[in-house]
């Protein structure tokens, strides 16, 4: 019988290993690395294999052999898939120092590295690939608006609105209206259990505490309420606490703390219209991005308020180019130029505007007192 060259062998490993016999397959491959082991095919064939099955760490010696051979983007965007799914962020950074030239004008790798950095709680380290990617690709909203996520997590605010702002686009003054109640029907279910959602009511009221030191809270208004977490949130001093929310499910939620005085169902602009009550304090945690034009917001809020009634909501933030845009996710931010204006106009008065994490990306919270 003739022995097969190595081309044959090589399709034969592959044959193997398209109908499921992996083990074969791979014996085959170490045959041949061990006869020529700066053969990159099939170095490159026993990584993706291994990867394939999802042996990373068998896999890894392999890629790192191919790259010693010779530097291909390929291998290099396997290897750093290789060690993200692995969660080695510091071999991840190695590789990327190593390989900084070469990764250095490719927007993809750039951005899936960074994001994945960040997402490990690596903001920093995150940020100069995001930068980078945003820079290489200055027309990909996703990229700016991950590089804002970073940003403000890594406590630079005011860099993180610009970034923000540079993923929005102009708001035309069309009210198109998101299925707001359709969403909330599926992320009512488990809403509780994400810590995110109980951070947009945690960051207000720290807001609101630094904003008006001491001062008591008596009667509260929420607008857009969602499940309650606020309410749980309130201190014995509150005398009343109504909620107001457009999603029947996040209301049903909300009703079964039995801690409301009252919830209404309906868009929170309607719904205060036809309230006759005034009330010492109004919040609204992460809710007024589902609305566009806030002047209805403001008009309603400064006149339900009592005197010095205080009004401490957020909002995701826009630059003072424009009073309103519309994100990536179709929804609205506002810039702070725009919102003391209004404020302004219906008597209310700035006592903070903070910079901070809304969702992943920055927002504005804010507190106004009625003066
Ligand atoms: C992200 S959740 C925040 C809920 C709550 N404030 C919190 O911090 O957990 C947004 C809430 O706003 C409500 N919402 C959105 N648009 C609304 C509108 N126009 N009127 C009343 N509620 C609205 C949604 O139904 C949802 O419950």
């Amino acid at each position: 019988m003739t022995a097969l060259s190595r081309d044959e062998m090589f399709e034969q490993a592959l044959g193997l290993f398209r109908v499921g016999k992996i083990e074969d397959s791979v014996g085959l491959l170490r045959r041949l690395c061990d006869a020529d082991p700066n053969d990159q095919p099939v170095l490159r064939a026993l990584a993706t294999f291994h990867s394939n099955v999802g042996d990373l760490k068998g896999a890894i010696p392999y890629y790192l052999r191919d790259l010693r051979c010779g530097i291909t983007l390929e291998t290099v965007r396997s290897l750093g898939a290789a060690y993200i799914n692995l969660g080695d962020t510091s071999a991840l950074e190695a590789l990327a120092e190593e390989m900084h030239d070469l990764i250095w004008d490719d927007e993809v790798i750039l951005q899936v590295w960074g994001f994945n950095l960040w997402d490990r709680k690596l903001a920093a380290k995150s940020i100069p690939f995001l930068k980078r990617a945003a820079q290489l690709a200055p027309d990909t909203p996703l990229f700016h608006y991950n590089l804002s996520a970073a940003l403000i997590s890594a406590e630079r605010p005011e860099e993180a609105v610009q970034a923000y702002a540079r993923h929005v686009t102009p708001w035309t003054g069309a009210c198109t209206q998101k299925d707001v109640i359709g969403e909330y029907k599926t992320v009512s279910q488990g809403y509780d259990d994400n810590g995110l959602h109980h951070s947009f009511t945690e960051r207000l009221l720290r807001c609101y505490g630094d904003a008006v030191p001491a001062r008591r809270l008596r009667s509260v208004l929420e607008l857009g309420c969602g499940t309650g977490l606020l309410a749980t949130k309130m201190p014995a001093s509150a005398t009343s606490i109504w909620g107001i929310d457009i999603s029947p499910d996040m209301l049903d939620a909300a009703r079964a703390r039995g801690i409301y005085d009252r919830l209404l169902e309906g868009d929170l602009v309607t719904v205060m219209e036809g309230i006759s009550e005034s009330f010492d304090t109004v919040f609204s945690a992460c809710v007024l991005y589902h609305i566009a034009d806030l002047r209805p917001v403001f008009t309603n809020v400064a006149r339900l308020l009592k005197p010095e009634g205080v009004f401490a909501f957020s909002v995701d933030p826009m630059t003072d180019e424009q009073d309103i845009a519309v994100t990536l996710k179709g929804e609205f931010c506002h810039s702070r130029a725009y919102l003391r204006r209004l404020a302004a106009e219906v008597g209310l008065s700035e006592r903070l505007i903070e910079i901070q994490m809304h969702r992943a990306p920055p927002g504005f919270f804010c507190v106004f007192k009625k003066l």
